[in-house]
């Protein structure tokens, strides 16, 4: 079968390369899928750079891809909750979503929404379980919050606005001026044109603040905004439980440790909650996002989709920063 794989750390057209591997073979506890469609999302793009290598090392040559949507065609002795044919989507627990074929735990995997198609599919998991963590296990949203979301028009802000919306919150968010119309579309109350005006102004008193693009923007609120309940993060500064969540420990502890002291120090000073969201790969979650998009709560966003031999403009695309919601891979019929 075909399969994406990372060569070595560096961009995606150096060091990614489509390979002949062999199919893979089922534990007792997994299913084999046969993907239809996978979505692409930063965290690939953060791999291939090396830059997570304290945390998730890779051993080249290495499966790339979290996010699938295909077929159970076959299933090890020990799975009850699933039947060939079964049409299902995942966030795997480790790489390989691009590619023809996958193994993965069944405990991961939950049916995909009937009326939405696999490439619609593919492109929930990881952003969904994202959003839902933050908002839902850190967040405790709830009807009549106010919720801040930084980047709506990205993967994970184009769930979050529509999830937050479904709880019951008044969601404000930002994006540049090309998407804000777009955006109010998906829900939004408060869409801050980013290129324009300086968001902070308009979020004190906040419940919960999910900041999606690092420490600068993360201080940002930190120094400039008053009375936010819940502080969240993406990508930045680990909190202990984020460590603890994947087993750093050692030397890559102290050296991410210190790397993101002087925001949780920053945070701690302002008698501000700040937590790192680590989000958990649950069936029961995904069986969730599945209710909200079958009720039509949650539309699934796709921006581009790509043909799996063009899956490095895939990853190149999602690296310029600029994919309105998510950007799909379609791997077979
Ligand atoms: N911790 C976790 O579990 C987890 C999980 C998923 C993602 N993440 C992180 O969350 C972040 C968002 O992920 P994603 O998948 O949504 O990314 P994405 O889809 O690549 O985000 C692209 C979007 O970001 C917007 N954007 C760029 N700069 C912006 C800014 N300064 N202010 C507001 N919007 C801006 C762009 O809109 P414009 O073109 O209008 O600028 C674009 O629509 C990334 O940092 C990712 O690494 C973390």
């Amino acid at each position: 079968m075909k399969a994406l794989k990372i060569t070595g750390y560096g961009n995606p057209k150096e060091n990614l390369d489509m390979q002949e591997v062999a199919l893979p073979s089922i534990k007792e506890n997994e299913v084999l899928i046969k993907i239809h469609a996978a979505s692409v999302n930063p965290i690939d793009n953060i791999l291939l750079s090396g830059a997570f290598d304290a945390v998730m090392p890779v051993q080249f040559p290495g499966p790339i891809g979290f996010d699938v949507a295909g077929t159970v065609i076959e299933k090890g002795a020990a799975v009850k909750n699933f039947n060939i044919g079964d049409k299902v989507y995942s966030r795997l627990s480790e790489a390989g979503a691009i590619a023809e074929y996958v193994a993965s735990d069944s405990a991961i995997v939950a049916q995909k929404p009937t009326n939405i198609s696999f490439e619609e599919a593919a492109g929930l998991p990881l952003v969904g379980l994202t959003a839902m963590h933050s908002l839902k296990n850190l967040g405790r949203i709830k009807a009549g919050d106010k919720v801040f979301i930084q980047a709506g028009s990205g993967g994970v802000g184009t769930f979050a606005i529509q999830y937050a919306k479904s709880k019951g919150a008044y969601v404000a968010t930002t994006t540049s001026t090309k998407n804000v119309e777009w955006i109010k579309s998906l829900g939004a109350d408060l869409v801050i044109d980013y290129t324009k005006e300086d968001y902070t102004k308009f979020i004190s008193g906040y419940d919960i603040v999910l900041m999606a693009f690092g420490d600068e923007h993360t201080l940002e609120v930190i120094n400039s905004v008053n009375n936010v309940g819940k502080l969240i993060g993406l990508n930045g500064a680990l909190d202990k439980d984020a460590l603890d969540a994947w087993g750093v420990q050692g030397e890559q502890r102290a050296y991410l440790e210190n790397a993101g002291k002087h925001v949780l120090e920053a945070a701690m000073e302002k008698g501000i909650d700040y937590r790192f969201t680590v989000h958990e790969l649950s069936a029961a979650q995904l069986d969730e996002i599945t209710q909200l998009v079958e009720n039509k709560a949650i539309k699934p966003v796709v921006d581009k989709v790509f043909g799996l031999d063009d899956s490095i403009q895939a990853l190149e695309y999602l690296a310029s920063g600029r994919a309105k919601g998510k950007v799909v891979i379609q791997v077979q019929p």
